[in-house]
């Protein structure tokens, strides 16, 4: 009795295991069994319907390939199995042999490429995975750890997925790198290949056949350095270096991010986001990103800096060698010998990504100021760092031959100090900010981290408003700001990354969604626009303080209607405001369009602008220089991010007292975008003939030919900041001798006077040693030419690092001529406030 009980149990627990198994069999697409199969014109598709396996036939090409790729973007194949051995017609099949090899079969049943596993097993199943991984497995298994016997993330195509692996399998000895298509057409074999290299430390590293193509810097215990943020903002790299593997892989900060990074068959990596709203790929960095992104274009011992005109430049105590010449650049040579005997010194250059790891050795162990030593010990010793930032410091890396493939980053961020060994008779007096000596760092380890540690906070600040941002946007979907018609939501835009807007082009294609307020809910929040709310008016038309039924204040701007600032602008403004995310950029909460109104709506400050308190006699003296210095760096931060660590970059071309506005605790955030313009990725300058901004903060190549860049907003921070510490206007500034404020600085600077630039208010004596150095920093912006003059992540640093060594500044623009306008000019007296502070418009004659 009992028997029959336990054999009826056995029996009917096997029953509903087959059931299940076979509906599972019948329902999930994702699998092959021994005895099924899948034809040409079959898919697999992974069980969240994010990745489909099949046959497919690339480009113009007509033949057949089996390939994974994503279901919504077909066309993006993210791994090839008979890469080399096409199918000619569409017979092809794929199926398990018993023992879990997989076979693709062409229609004569010959094998055309296999997983060729040597173990046997018992229940083999073939499954595409939701991460796109193709796996084989033991379907009996129950065992989840156990590792897949054949997976296709082992062998790599062209892309890397987030979960996929480039490096060094140790325990199974094998090696995963990708390998480009020979074309779009031609899924073989192609010329280049993207591969960890480990050589004491790993870098990633870009071959052309066995040739070096171009580099990352070393692997610094957080990051590759060398790579510009951009991407590094979109995830997290990881490396892993134990007895098992040595391998990178990166996971995206926002789940639902889908992003790819895939080698072209040019040889260029690109990190690729999926976009929803325009169902495509947005490319949102691409390497090597310029000249000096190719391996060893310089030549040894040089620096590579893609902004100079001579983008070559010899290190410190090197000079080329006989092979250089002005059209081809071909490396340097030390131009006196090594003294070997105490008299040598290091020169730290920063800024850079590091050169190649040939012929260096690496000590984990070692503090800085061992390393100098032991460095110096050693003759053949050319160069150290310390090699480790998350390492508590320590980490020593010594270069013994030549230093290859160095270059200047445009972003500061998380590069390493690198020392350079010297003979003390070359250190002659140096004041360049990039390469000054630092006798400081003398057997010292300290002073790398004190500039560590606010590159790096920067970063995470950044990092953090940038998950804020997506956070909020996700969350702000149907939020009801206003509890009146908002239609539609603040969208996570990822469209627009690359996209250079052309001057003329208006119409974007892709637009933000920004949410739109009606006329009527826009007007109750600001009693009808009383004038009892009004906050100001500018040139464009007046500010109104508005609430809203929660309590919460807001700004609206609304445009006059004879407003120089129509519609393009507005959308303009509305479009890249909505993008930004960041403490000292004031936030636009929305829009509304109707009939002839257009109205933006900000977030409310309650200290409005800083002009009103800078240039008023009495509410100067609010601002005493705690507060002065945090705006300084808070505009010097917001700018930063502009033109660097936003994902568009952006020149803002109006920067003015009255455009920087300060909230309840006077922390300042710059505003109006309405004349800023978005810059490509690789775009340095352009050209206007509509020259739009604001006399007396236009540098002398925008406001004579039209020629903006980055640093024209240099130069406009380079005034705002000596009119901070001044309390004075550039414009409309009347002291004897001088006619404006940049030619009373340059004046005082030049008779070593610069305490006299300090506001009269400012009784503090604490701010005078500080003074001069502000004074300094504001005329290296403020510079004639526009590539004296410093980038904002200079700025920052100068700013933030007292200690560093500042160049001494050439003579500023309209330093000692009547500035343009020569209606402004001849104002002579004191302007208190913004009322009066228009923004231009000329239109060039051409
Ligand atoms: C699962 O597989 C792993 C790797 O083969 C093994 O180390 C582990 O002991 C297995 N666990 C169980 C419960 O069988
Ligand atoms: C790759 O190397 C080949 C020579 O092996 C060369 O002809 C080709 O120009 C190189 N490609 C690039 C993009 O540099
Ligand atoms: C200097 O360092 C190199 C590389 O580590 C080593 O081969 C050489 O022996 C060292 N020379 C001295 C004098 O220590």
């Amino acid at each position: 009795m009992e028997k029959n009980l336990t054999f009826f149990f056995f029996f009917y627990c096997f029953s509903i295991f087959i059931f299940f198994t076979n509906i599972h069999l019948l329902l999930a697409a994702d699998t092959i069994t021994p005895g099924g199969f899948i034809q040409d014109g079959d898919k697999l598709v992974s069980s969240a319907q994010r990745f489909e396996l099949g046959f497919f036939s690339p480009g113009q090409s007509k033949s057949r390939y089996l390939g994974v790729w994503y279901k919504q973007s077909p066309e993006k194949v993210v791994w090839v199995a008979n890469r080399n051995n096409p199918i000619p017609d569409s017979n092809g099949s794929l199926a398990i042999s018993d023992d879990g090899n997989l076979l693709l079969l062409n229609g004569l049943k010959g094998v055309i490429w296999s997983s060729n596993i040597s173990r046997k097993l018992e229940n083999p199943v073939a499954q595409l995975l939701d991460n796109g991984n193709f796996i084989v497995k033991d379907n009996f298994s129950s065992n989840v750890s156990e590792s897949y016997l054949w997976q296709s993330f082992d062998s790599p195509t062209d892309i890397l997925l987030p979960e996929m692996k480039l490096g060094r399998n140790l325990k199974a000895g094998f090696d995963m790198y990708l390998t480009a298509w020979r074309s779009a057409d031609d899924p073989s074999y192609g010329d280049f290949t993207l591969k960890l290299d480990i050589h004491l430390l790993s870098e990633m590293v870009i071959y052309n056949r066995s040739v070096k193509f171009a580099r990352t810097g070393p692997w610094n215990g957080a990051f590759y350095g060398g790579i510009p943020t951009k991407p590094n903002l979109l995830f997290v790299p990881i490396v892993v270096n134990n007895q098992d593997e040595y391998t990178y892989r990166y996971e995206s900060f926002n789940n639902p991010i889908v992003m790819l990074l895939k080698l072209n068959n040019s040889g260029m990596i690109q990190w690729q986001v999926w976009n929803e709203r325009t169902t495509g790929w947005d490319v949102v960095y691409i390497a090597p990103e310029d000249l000096c992104g190719h391996y060893r274009h310089c030549g040894a011992n040089s620096v590579c800096d893609i902004d100079k005109t001579q983008i070559c430049e010899c290190l410190k105590g090197f000079a080329p060698n006989s092979q250089s010449n002005q059209t081809s650049f071909n490396g340097c040579v030390r131009h006196s010998q090594l003294d070997c005997k105490g008299g040598d010194e290091f020169i730290k250059l920063d800024g850079i990504k590091l050169a190649d790891l040939i012929d260096v050795s690496l000590n984990e162990s070692m503090s800085l100021a061992e390393c100098e030593a032991k460095c110096l010990n050693n003759c053949s010793c050319q160069a150290y760092i310390n090699s480790n930032v998350t390492g508590g410091g320590s980490g020593c890396l010594m270069w013994f031959g030549d230093l290859i493939d160095i270059r200047k980053l445009v972003e500061n961020r998380g590069t390493q100090d690198i020392f350079i060994r010297v003979p003390a008779s070359e250190l002659g007096t140096n004041s360049s900010v990039q390469s000054s000596t630092d006798n400081k760092n003398k057997g010292n380890g300290k002073p790398i981290w004190t500039i560590f540690i606010p590159i790096l906070t920067l970063a995470m600040v950044i990092l953090g408003f940038i998950v804020t941002y997506v956070r909020r946007s996700i969350r702000s979907k149907g939020e009801d700001l206003l509890q009146f018609d908002v239609s539609m939501g603040l969208d996570d835009d990822h469209a627009e990354l690359t996209e250079v807007k052309k001057p003329g082009e208006s119409r974007s294609r892709k637009e933000v969604k920004l949410p739109l307020f009606s006329f009527a809910s826009v007007s109750a929040a600001t009693e009808n626009f009383s004038s009892t709310n009004m906050l100001g008016e500018g040139g464009f038309g007046p500010v109104y303080k508005g609430t809203l039924l929660k309590g919460d204040q807001i700004a609206v701007k609304r445009l006059s209607k004879r407003s120089g600032q129509g519609w393009e602008e507005l959308k303009n403004e509305a479009i890249l405001i909505a993008k930004l995310q960041h403490k000292n950029l004031v936030r636009l909460l929305g829009c509304c369009i109707e009939q002839d109104e257009k109205i933006l709506i900000y977030e409310y400050m309650s200290n409005k602008s800083l002009d009103i308190f800078l240039f008023d006699p009495e509410k100067r003296k609010l601002l005493d220089w705690t507060i002065r210095v945090r705006i300084i760096e808070g505009i010097a931060q917001g700018l930063l991010y502009l033109h660097e660590y936003s994902r568009l970059r952006i020149i803002h071309r109006d920067l003015k007292a009255s455009n920087i506005l300060l909230d309840k605790d006077m922390n300042p955030k710059i505003s109006d975008f309405g004349m800023a313009r978005i810059f490509g990725g690789d775009e340095l300058q352009a050209n206007t003939q509509r020259i739009v901004g604001t006399y007396g903060y236009m540098p002398p190549e925008y406001a004579l030919e039209g020629v903006f860049s980055i640093k024209s907003d240099v130069f406009s921070f380079g005034v705002l900041l000596l009119e901070i510490i001044s309390g004075k206007k550039n414009t409309g500034f009347y002291q004897a001798e001088s006619v404006n404020l940049l030619g009373y600085a340059w004046d005082k600077w030049t008779n070593d006077r610069a305490l006299d630039m300090m506001d009269p208010v400012l009784e503090d004596a604490a701010s005078e040693h500080i003074l001069p150095r502000y004074v300094n920093i504001g005329l290296l912006c403020v510079q004639e030419n526009a590539e004296d003059r410093p980038s904002m992540c200079d700025v920052v640093s100068m700013l933030m690092n007292e200690t560093a060594t500042l160049s001494s500044p050439k003579q500023p623009a309209f330093a000692h001529v009547r500035s343009q306008g020569g209606s402004r000019s001849s104002v002579t007296r004191p302007e208190n406030c913004s009322v009066n502070d228009i923004t231009v418009t000329i239109m060039e004659p051409r």
